[in-house]
């Protein structure tokens, strides 16, 4: 973002300058005795890459579950594009995530029955396309991401590398206004990393997509716009990047 409010260097709260599309306010979340999110806030806007830092454990991964609407916090809101949505059911949260949101995570990503023509297809089917037009757009996809020679194999059957490829087309191919990746490098050596990176961000800002990352790796993290730091499940305040 080049046009943050000015002055300090130092975001006392992570704002971004333009109305955010999606916001965790004040967000608490305990497992049994375990205080996952404890007043965790989050501002992301449109067509914006921020990256969720911290060790492990800090709550980078529920911080993200709650913004997808996968976990609902127990106190605190999460507000899309101007509405609440943690107090939604259970269905209105997954029509959402289908319609809305993309998702990329480190392992498992992939449906391990299906091929990766299937599983880049599986979005489309769900949200009610039929099976070839649904595999004729998944058959882009995989060409435009160099893995069209796999479409027929599982994900059983490629390298780290290529099934990331695949499940990125996957997180992409119904035009999510939000992506969020969950260490989507993780398992990668940096070079099949960066060329993951290199595609998830470039189809991201050329749809206007937003961009939730969580990583531990600085060269990932150098793709986000923003990065926003957590500590024992609470953001804590972080230098802007210049
Ligand atoms: N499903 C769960 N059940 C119990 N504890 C959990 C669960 N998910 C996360 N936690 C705990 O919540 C805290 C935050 O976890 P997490 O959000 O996964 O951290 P991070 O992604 O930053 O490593 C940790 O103490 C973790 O052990
Ligand atoms: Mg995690």
């Amino acid at each position: 973002m080049t046009d943050q409010p000015t002055g300090s260097r130092l975001m006392p709260e992570t704002r971004t300058a333009v109305a955010p599309l999606l916001v965790a306010r004040d967000a608490d979340l305990s497992f049994g005795a375990t205080r996952a999110l404890t007043g965790a806030s989050v501002e992301i806007g449109p067509g914006e890459i921020v990256a969720l830092l911290g060790p492990s454990g800090s709550g980078k991964s529920t911080l993200l579950h709650c913004l997808a609407g996968i976990l609902r916090p127990d106190a605190g809101e999460i507000v899309y594009r101007g509405q609440r949505v943690d107090d939604r059911s259970d269905e209105q949260r997954s029509a959402l995530r289908r319609s809305d949101f993309g998702f990329v995570f480190q392992f498992g990503s992939l449906v391990s029955e299906l091929s990766a023509l299937e599983n880049v297809a599986l979005p489309l089917r769900l949200s009610g396309q039929r099976r070839r037009p649904a595999e004729a757009t998944a058959r882009e996809w995989l060409d435009r991401f160099d893995v069209g020679d796999l479409a027929g194999k599982r994900p059983g059957e490629m390298s780290g590398g290529q099934g990331q490829r695949v499940a990125v087309a996957r997180a992409l191919v119904t035009g999510p206004r939000v992506v969020f990746a969950d260490e989507p490098t993780g398992a990668l050596d940096s070079y099949s990393g960066e060329r993951v990176m290199d595609l998830l961000s470039g189809v991201a800002r050329a749809q206007g997509a937003s961009i939730v990352l969580v990583t531990h790796e600085a060269r990932v993290a150098a793709y986000a716009d923003r990065e926003v730091s957590l500590r024992d499940g609470a953001v804590v305040p972080e230098v802007v990047r210049a």
